[in-house]
């Protein structure tokens, strides 16, 4: 099988053969692929696609790039929360111990904050001593302890998807519904769960920009994820503007606190719950949406879920003391109010722009191997529909020097627009794929 052949079918728009897909990843995971040759077919299949099979075909030889983590011994069925990508999208730290909580085991694998997005690992390594990078018996010593695992993806799941994605990210093949979807679903598919929600976000913010290519995402997900045996579930949810108030690592962690106390944006607190609510169902730790939703409510009302996330901190090696005591957790020198320039109400207020503000400050990354800066980000005082003076406060930006406040201060000024009237905006929870 000659790859130059897979190529041009493609290219020509036809579809593959499962053994030539196998061939593709094999030679990708193996290093015999050159990456000209690997960069050349992640374009054909960005031009012309793939069909549902190819797709699944993709994500299961991704899967057997690796080792496929099995947890069936550890008692409960596992359920893991996954979003595609936002700002200010911090539901993992809010999810996670609250399901933990319910009596859902939750061994959840995430990512970094990579372009304009936030990543749940840089959140959690904000808190002092924090460790991500746990080995596979380490998160199972975490799941049986506390219910509960957050790690990075370890070298050994889905090797190939690392290798391609990093190939995708510069040559311009990263938008694909088949590629994003294979990537993701390799990945969650060879850590070992049962079930799965997905949150895939749509709007400026998000890799989908529309409703239309974000359904069509979510359906690819959730058609992969039941093939495999994975339950899956997808929640389309809008990122047009940033979730919650707080955009940066630590300033995150210290809204996520607050939402477990009690507190949190409704966007943010409706979100998070609605995600919830979706793993105790898939969790079978609640008989209908009523029951789930009064469960998820005391777990946060009694502290069962702040004393858990308490529990977590301190298996994994953070410091459990920064939940009562936020001056625990690294903060920026310098604080930068952007005010309205004239009354009226709070219209937009662009998620990748904020995004975008947020990276230039520090607490992003533009390159994988880029660090960041966990004390710095914005905190959003005015929501979109808040009625505004001129003068009053609409982003704080929490910084460190003045040449990246001035980069932000850029982005941070076009994020924003003022208008005579209240805005009319989407829902949160935009739509469903089961
Ligand atoms: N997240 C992933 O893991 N992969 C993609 O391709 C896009 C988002």
């Amino acid at each position: 099988m000659r790859i130059v052949d897979i190529i041009m079918k493609k290219r020509d728009g036809h579809a593959l053969e499962r053994d030539e897909i196998v061939a593709f990843v094999q030679g990708v995971t193996g290093g015999t692929l050159p990456d000209y040759q690997a960069s050349a077919l992640l374009m054909a299949i960005l031009l012309r696609g793939m069909t549902p099979e190819e797709t699944a075909w993709l994500t299961d030889a991704m899967v057997h790039s690796g080792i496929e983590v099995d947890l069936s011994d550890l008692p409960g069925i596992k359920v893991d929360k996954h979003s595609t990508g936002g700002v200010g999208d911090k539901t993992s730290l809010i999810l996670a111990p609250i399901a933990a909580a319910c009596g859902v085991p939750v061994p959840m694998m995430s990512g970094r904050g990579l372009g304009h997005t936030g990543g749940t690992l840089d959140k959690l390594e904000s808190i002092p001593g924090f460790r991500t990078a746990l080995s596979l018996d380490e998160m199972r010593a975490a799941l049986a302890r506390t219910g509960c695992a957050m790690l990075g993806q370890t070298a050994k799941i889905a090797p190939a998807d690392k290798k391609l994605y990093a190939l995708r990210d510069v040559t311009g093949t990263v938008e694909s519904i088949p590629l994003i979807s294979a990537s993701i679903m390799s990945k969650k598919i060879a850590e070992g769960i049962d079930a799965l929600v997905l949150d895939v976000k749509t709007g400026s913010g998000a890799f989908m920009k529309t409703e239309a290519d974000s359904r069509r995402l979510a359906e690819m997900l959730v058609s992969i994820g039941r093939q495999s045996g994975v339950r899956t579930e997808a929640v389309i949810t809008d990122m047009d503007m940033p979730l919650g108030a707080a955009v940066g690592n630590a300033l995150e962690v210290i809204e996520c606190l607050d939402v477990l106390k009690g507190g949190g944006t409704p966007d943010l607190v409706e979100c998070s719950l609605e995600l919830t609510v979706r793993m105790l169902l898939l969790g079978k730790v609640a008989t209908d949406r009523d029951d789930a939703e009064r469960k998820v409510r005391a777990a946060i009302k009694s502290g069962a879920a702040l004393d858990r996330f308490r529990q977590i901190i301190e298996c994994q090696g953070g410091d459990p003391r920064v939940v009562d005591d936020y001056g625990r957790l690294p903060a920026a020198p310098s604080r930068h109010l952007v005010t309205a320039d004239r009354r009226g109400y709070v219209a937009r207020l662009d998620a990748e722009l904020v995004g975008r503000a947020s990276v230039a400050l520090g607490a992003g990354r533009d390159r994988v191997e880029d660090s960041v800066d966990p004390a710095v980000g914005i905190v959003i005082t005015a929501k979109p529909g808040t009625a505004i003076d001129a003068g009053d406060p609409i982003l704080e930006l929490h910084y460190r020097e003045q040449a990246k406040l001035d980069a932000a201060l850029a982005l941070a000024a076009r994020a924003v627009a003022i208008g005579e009237e209240p805005p009319v905006r989407r829902a949160i929870i935009v739509g469903e794929v089961r």
